[in-house]
């Protein structure tokens, strides 16, 4: 039945391992972003059972549809204050950058008898979300106080919505961040997350500072690409998803319309105000 989207999830598990071999080899882990499958459960499962021990999703529905696949989740942005008590039950990590949350997580955390794990956000310049280190050395005794959540972490999104790509310079500063928070407040992050599948190029090498145990990838393990430097990953398998359609006319026509017939026709057949 056409159009049909060919998976090659051989392929995707290849990646995946591929991808795990690099961390492990720099001591580092991956959550892998599963939110492009929107909740293809054979696939995320697949991905689980070949080694995939995290999961990161944007959505609580997906989640909750994957509540019996046994690895950590991650709800991988900012949870809206509705969400709270779903984000606590149907996710074992989430990112935050707002006290007021992190507040009402402890709340939810408190009902269901549960800890839920934060990664706090720096904002490194992407500007998509994140606490300067101001507002980090607020919020941060605030959150110690808090009895059901844990201080897991601290992350940076980059590449993303400012598409600033990580640099030797980038990564410092986060590390310069963590390690001055740790001793200005006497305790240790266990896991700091340094960004996405931009920063494939600097795992590879060598070059994410060794502070750095943590990436949050998708696109390099589905698409085998390197996202900002637009590069394919030449050890990684490509192609996995293949749109196979039928061509339904195949004609040579002009590369622009008759735009008077058009707009006549467009205005007589909608309701639009204008
Ligand atoms: C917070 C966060 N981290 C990581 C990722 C994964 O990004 P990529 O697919 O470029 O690896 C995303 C993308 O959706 C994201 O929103």
């Amino acid at each position: 039945m056409y159009p049909a989207v060919e998976i090659n999830l051989s392929k995707i598990i290849e990646n995946a391992k591929s991808m795990k071999k690099i961390c492990e080899s720099q001591n580092k882990t991956y959550c892998l972003v599963t939110k492009v499958v929107s909740d293809n459960k054979e696939i995320v499962k697949a991905l689980v059972d070949n080694g995939v021990n995290c999961i990161g999703e944007s959505r609580i529905e997906n989640l909750i549809s994957y509540e019996d696949i046994k690895a950590e989740k991650w709800l991988i942005r900012i949870p809206m204050l509705c969400e709270t008590q779903d984000v606590v039950k149907y996710s074992d990590v989430s990112l935050n950058s707002e006290l007021d949350v992190i507040k009402a997580l402890n709340e939810a955390a408190i009902k269901q008898n549960k800890i839920h794990k934060i990664i706090l956000m720096y904002e490194l310049g992407d500007l998509r979300e994140g606490c300067s280190k101001e507002e980090l050395e607020k919020i941060i005794p605030q959150i110690l106080e808090l009895s059901n959540i844990k201080l897991y972490g601290l992350g940076t999104n980059l590449s993303c919505y400012g598409a600033t790509i990580p640099t030797n310079e980038n990564m410092n500063e986060l590390v310069c961040v963590v390690e001055e928070l740790e001793k200005k407040f006497n305790f240790k992050f266990e896991l700091i997350s340094g960004g996405n599948s931009s920063s494939f190029k600097m795992l590879k090498n060598g070059e994410l500072p060794s502070r750095i145990n943590n990436l949050r990838v998708g696109e390099s393990i589905f698409l085998g690409n390197v996202p900002c430097f637009e590069e394919p990953i030449l050890e990684f398998n490509r192609n996995n998803f293949i749109l196979k359609t039928q061509i339904i006319e195949l004609k040579e026509k002009a590369s622009v319309p008759r735009r008077k017939a058009l707009c006549r026709f467009f205005w007589k057949n909608t309701n639009i105000c204008r």
